[in-house]
C-alpha cells in the first residue's frame, strides 16, 4: 500500500502557469503544414491556421508559445518575414533538413496564432549571426506605440498597435548552434544586445531570457552568472529575468538515440532513469544560481525538454518527426510533477515541440490530425496552471529491471486552484505493475472527487487511423473514507483526481 500524504494548509508557492509552455520552430513540419496551412488550403483554417489544431490547443490551454527557433532563431532575419508574402526573400533551412523556408509565416502571422490561442509570446532573438541593431529594431516594430521607423513600417503592413511580448530569449544554445560561444564571450554579448531590448510600455515589461546550459554544463552556468555581476555592483538580476536550461531525454547515443514505437522495457526503463535527471540539473543549476541570486529572482527557464528519439523510418531526418506513445506520457507526467515542485525557480517551461516535431502533443498528415499521449497529460495537468504548490510525499519503491536503471514506481504532484480544488497527480512508472494508494488529505474537508486516467501498453500510441487508441477516460474506482482517497493506480499509468 502506498500512501499519499497532503497537506492543504501547506503552501508552497505558485505554479507558473508558463511550466506548462510550448515551443514552435521552423523544424519540418512545425509550422508549415502543423499549424499554419495558408488562407488559400483546402484545410479549414482562419487567417491560415489550421482550425483543428487551434481549437484541440485551445482545450489543452497553452500558456506560452515560443517561437522561431531553436537553433532556426540564431539565423532568422526578421525583416524577411514581413510585408507582402509573395515578396518574401526566401532562405535555405540549412539546420532543418535544407528546405525552402519562404518566410510566409512571420511575425505577424506568429501573433495572429497567439490571439487565436490565447496565449502569452515568447519571442527568441538572433545573437548568433543577427547584430544588435536587428535585434532592437524587432523589439521596437513589436512593441513601439509612437512614431519610429519601425511602427511606420508596421502600420504599413497592416497592424497599427503595438503588440505584447511577454518574454523575450536573447540568443539560443549559443555554446552550439547559436554561435559556438565561451560563456564569458556569451555573458558580455548578453549584456550588450539585452541592453537593446527596450521596454517601451512600462506597464508591459519583456521577461529577459539569456541562453543558459546544456544538461549538466554547471561551468556555463557560474560563468554567465559571474559575468553578469560586476565591479560597479551591478547583479545577474540587474540584467536578466530568466536563465535558460535544455535537456532532452535520450535513450540511446546522439548517433542512435533508439525507436519511438519500438522499444523493450529495458529500453523503457533507461527513458525514464534518464528523464528523472532532470531533478539533479534544476537542483545543480539552481544551487549555483542560489549563490549570485539567493532570493531567487532569477527563474530557470527550461525552453526545451522532452523526448528526442530516431526520426519515424522513412522521413526526413532533418525533420525530427517522431511517434508519441505511453511512454512519452510517462516521461511528461514525470517533468510536469518535478516543475510543479521545484516551482520557486523553474519559472517557465516548454516542451520541443508543440506540433509534428519530437516530443510533440499533436501530430498531423494532410487533413488528419491526431492527439498524441503527451496531450492528454497536459490536457490533465492544465489544473495546476497558476495554482498553489501544496506539500505532498508519497511512499515509493524502487522498481526496473537492471541494477543501473531503477527508478521510483510512484511520483506525484498537488496544488490547489484559486477556488479552493484540490488537484492530484500521479504517475505509475511501472509496465507490469498496479498499486493500491491511500491519499490522505490533511487540512481540508471536501465532498466530491472526480478522477479521469490514462493508461495503456508501453508502447501504445494513436495513428491517423486509430486516434483514439490512447485517450484520457473517467476513473470511477476511488473511494472515500473520511478525508481518505483509496483507489488502486494500474500499471504505465498517469491520473488526476479533483478534491472539492
Ligand atoms: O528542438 C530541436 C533543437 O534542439 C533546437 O533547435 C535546438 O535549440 C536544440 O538543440
Amino acid at each position: 500500500m502506498a500512501k499519499l500524504y497532503v497537506n492543504a494548509k501547506n503552501k508552497k508557492g505558485k505554479i507558473n502557469k508558463e511550466i506548462y509552455g510550448h515551443f514552435s520552430e521552423h523544424l519540418g513540419r512545425c509550422i508549415y503544414e502543423g499549424i499554419y496551412v495558408g488562407e488559400n488550403s483546402n484545410i479549414p483554417n482562419v487567417n491560415g491556421m489550421r482550425t483543428d489544431v487551434v481549437e484541440a490547443l485551445k482545450e489543452m490551454k497553452v500558456p506560452v508559445l515560443r517561437w522561431p527557433g531553436g537553433c532556426f532563431a540564431d539565423e532568422y532575419h526578421w525583416k524577411d518575414g514581413i510585408g507582402q508574402k509573395e515578396t518574401r526573400k526566401k532562405m535555405i533551412n540549412t539546420h532543418w533538413g535544407g528546405v525552402v523556408e519562404d518566410n510566409s509565416f512571420g511575425t505577424h502571422e506568429f501573433f495572429e496564432l497567439c490571439s487565436q490561442l490565447g496565449c502569452e509570446t515568447y519571442i527568441n532573438g538572433n545573437v548568433g549571426s543577427g547584430t544588435v541593431q536587428e535585434m532592437s529594431e524587432w523589439v521596437e516594430y513589436m512593441t513601439f506605440n509612437g512614431l519610429s521607423p519601425m511602427t511606420e513600417e508596421r502600420r504599413k503592413n497592416g497592424r497599427d498597435e503595438p503588440w505584447t511580448v511577454n518574454f523575450f530569449g536573447v540568443g539560443n544554445e549559443n555554446w552550439g548552434c547559436g554561435g559556438n560561444m565561451r560563456p564569458e564571450h556569451y555573458a558580455n554579448e548578453y549584456r550588450r544586445y539585452q541592453t537593446y531590448v527596450r521596454v517601451y510600455d512600462p506597464k508591459k515589461p519583456i521577461y529577459k531570457v539569456a541562453c543558459g546550459a546544456n544538461v549538466d554544463d554547471y561551468h556555463w552556468t557560474e560563468m554567465v552568472l559571474e559575468t553578469c555581476s560586476d565591479y560597479m555592483g551591478r547583479k545577474p538580476y540587474d540584467f536578466m529575468n530568466g536563465l535558460s536550461l535544455h535537456y532532452y531525454t535520450v535513450p540511446g547515443t546522439w548517433d542512435k538515440k533508439g525507436s519511438a514505437t519500438e522499444f523493450d522495457e529495458k529500453e523503457y526503463y533507461v527513458t525514464l532513469k534518464r528523464t528523472l535527471r532532470m531533478e539533479e540539473l534544476i537542483n545543480g543549476h539552481g544551487a549555483i544560481m542560489d549563490k549570485y541570486d539567493p532570493d531567487k529572482k532569477i527563474g530557470l527557464i527550461i525552453d526545451e525538454w522532452g523526448n528526442w528519439f530516431d526520426v519515424e523510418p522513412g522521413t526526413n531526418p532533418g525533420f525530427l518527426y517522431q511517434q508519441n506513445t505511453m511512454r512519452d506520457a510517462i516521461v511528461a507526467a514525470i517533468n510536469l510533477n518535478l516543475f510543479n515542485k521545484h516551482c520557486d525557480r523553474v519559472k517557465m517551461a516548454n516542451i520541443a515541440q508543440m506540433v509534428n516535431v519530437l516530443q510533440s502533443v499533436i501530430l498531423t498528415e494532410g487533413e488528419k490530425m491526431i492527439k498524441t499521449p503527451t496531450y492528454h497529460v497536459f490536457n490533465m495537468y492544465k489544473h495546476h496552471q497558476d495554482a498553489e504548490l501544496v506539500d505532498s510525499v508519497i511512499d515509493t519503491e524502487e522498481i526496473g529491471i537492471d541494477r543501473d536503471n531503477m527508478v521510483p514506481n510512484l511520483n506525484e504532484s498537488v496544488s490547489m486552484a484559486e477556488d479552493g480544488i484540490l488537484n492530484i497527480t500521479i504517475t505509475n512508472l511501472s509496465v507490469t505493475d498496479s498499486y493500491p494508494v491511500e491519499a490522505v488529505i490533511l487540512e481540508k474537508d471536501f465532498t466530491e472527487t472526480f478522477a479521469e486516467l490514462l493508461t495503456g501498453n508501453m508502447k501504445d500510441h494513436n495513428t491517423f487511423d486509430q486516434p483514439d487508441a490512447v485517450r484520457t477516460e473517467k476513473f470511477d474506482k476511488v473511494s472515500v473514507d473520511g478525508n481518505t482517497l483509496k483507489f488502486t493506480i494500474p500499471p504505465c499509468s498517469v491520473i488526476h483526481i479533483s478534491v472539492k
